[in-house]
């Protein structure tokens, strides 16, 4: 079966699904090829805090009626370190901006209605894509739906396929560089039922290494502990689990976690990865597909938006005649962003987590480092303005 689009996009993550929203509210057609299940990917428990600039954008293009109803407004964060706790306060720091709690599946849920309401060619369930001609004039991807061998023929491809997906492979080792770090640590996440222990999120430095306390609603709570990468979920029981949270957020004044079932576990390995540049011919990367940050910052999801917004305006110019200029350069503006995201997720989580071997030394300086940030007024700022997010410019 042949086919034929504007834009193909390959992943329905919230970078492909984002940019197909944005490019259809410029009259630009895509068909959106994605490898799981609707239901998998509206299962699949993720990111949960969005940008003040993510929760504008989703808004102006029609996605922020559920959002509004239903996410949670922060208007600062919490450090705690060495038995005592500090708070950053954004809207005092930044202008009045602040972040929202609400689940990358909820996104994922409102993109993907919006998108068949629509009438948007969203394909799930394919298999064996493969891009062809990325670096001609008609470039094509080739697919396996519903037992059939599909191609589908596009004047762009956007490659939204994720950490794992094959549009980044598609990109000549000679052409874009991969720079990377990787972390010794990997967190360990679980879901419980439980009130919400806090009304704003916990970053908390632990001589055991770090904890967070996030929250998904108010019957539904997210944690994380620090952990060695070759740990397996299945060797902690609940009462481990609460144990550990319970030594590691502990504070002078005797404060624990609200503790209830546990529900959902998993161990999610951190790195650092960008590839420089993010584009070779007619193919775009955007979001986890080009590059990956530790979830401290929390980052990932709002670049995978920022990439989105980025890569449809510079498409929208292309087909509005603006020539290819802004395409030519969707790289280097995307990147600009990107990299400051992934410079405070570095700082972020060097500043929070114990690294194997670190001594009594390393620890002092963190802890001078948390007291620093949450007592200097520039300091508090310089987070504050980084963790409501940059702009989009
Ligand atoms: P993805 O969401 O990975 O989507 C890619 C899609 O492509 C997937 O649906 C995949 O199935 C599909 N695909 C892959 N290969 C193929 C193929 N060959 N063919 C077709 N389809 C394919 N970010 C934040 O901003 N804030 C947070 O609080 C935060 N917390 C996180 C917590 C955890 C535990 C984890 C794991 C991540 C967190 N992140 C967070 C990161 C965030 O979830 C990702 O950065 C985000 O999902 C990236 O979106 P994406 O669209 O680029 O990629
Ligand atoms: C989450 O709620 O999943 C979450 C919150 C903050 C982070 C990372 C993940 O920094």
């Amino acid at each position: 079966m042949k086919h034929r689009t504007q834009v193909g996009i390959v992943g329905a993550g919230p970078a492909g699904l984002l940019l197909s929203h944005l490019l259809h509210k410029q009259g630009i057609e895509s068909v959106v090829l994605e490898c799981r299940t609707r239901e998998q990917i509206e299962g699949t428990i993720r990111a949960g805090v969005l940008e003040q600039g993510t929760v504008d954008l989703l808004t102006r293009v029609g996605l922020g009626e559920r959002l509004a109803r239903e996410g949670f407004a922060h208007d600062g964060i919490l450090l705690r370190f060495h038995g005592r706790t500090r708070r950053v306060d954004f809207p005092s720091q930044t202008g009045g901006k602040r972040v929202t709690v609400y689940p990358q599946h909820e996104v994922l849920r409102d993109l993907v209605k919006a998108r068949l309401a629509d009438g948007a060619d969203l394909r799930f369930g394919v298999n064996a894509v493969s891009l062809r001609g990325v670096d001609g004039e008609r470039p094509a991807i080739r697919y396996r739906h519903d037992g059939e061998d599909c191609e589908v023929s596009c004047d762009f491809v956007a490659g939204c396929d994720g950490t794992h997906g094959v549009c980044r492979a598609s990109i000549p080792s000679g052409i874009a560089t991969p720079l990377e770090r990787t972390y010794p640590f990997a967190w360990f996440g679980v879901l419980c039922e439980a009130p919400p222990s806090s009304p704003e999120l916990i970053y908390c430095l632990h001589e055991r290494g770090f904890a967070l306390v996030s929250t998904r609603s108010p019957t539904v709570q997210r944690m994380y502990l620090q952990v060695d990468p070759e740990e397996r979920a299945c060797d902690w029981s609940d009462d481990r689990i609460w144990s550990e949270f319970r030594t590691r957020l502990a504070t002078d004044d005797g404060w624990a976690p609200k503790e209830g079932p546990i529900f959902h576990k998993v161990v999610v390995g951190m790195r650092s990865f960008v590839l420089e540049p993010m584009q070779h011919g007619r193919l775009f990367l955007a979001g986890d597909s080009a590059h990956v940050v530790p979830p401290t910052g929390a980052k990932g999801l709002n670049l995978a938006a920022s990439d989105a917004y980025y890569l449809g305006g510079a498409l929208a110019a292309f087909y509005r005649g603006g020539g290819s200029s802004a395409l030519e350069r969707y790289s280097e503006r995307a990147l600009a962003r990107v990299w400051k995201a992934q410079r405070f997720s570095m700082w972020m989580t060097s500043m929070l987590h114990r690294f194997p071997g670190g001594d009594r030394f390393q620890y002092r300086a963190q802890v001078a480092e948390l007291d620093y940030v949450t007592s200097s007024k520039a300091a508090a700022t310089a987070l504050a303005e980084n963790y409501v997010g940059l702009p989009m410019n």
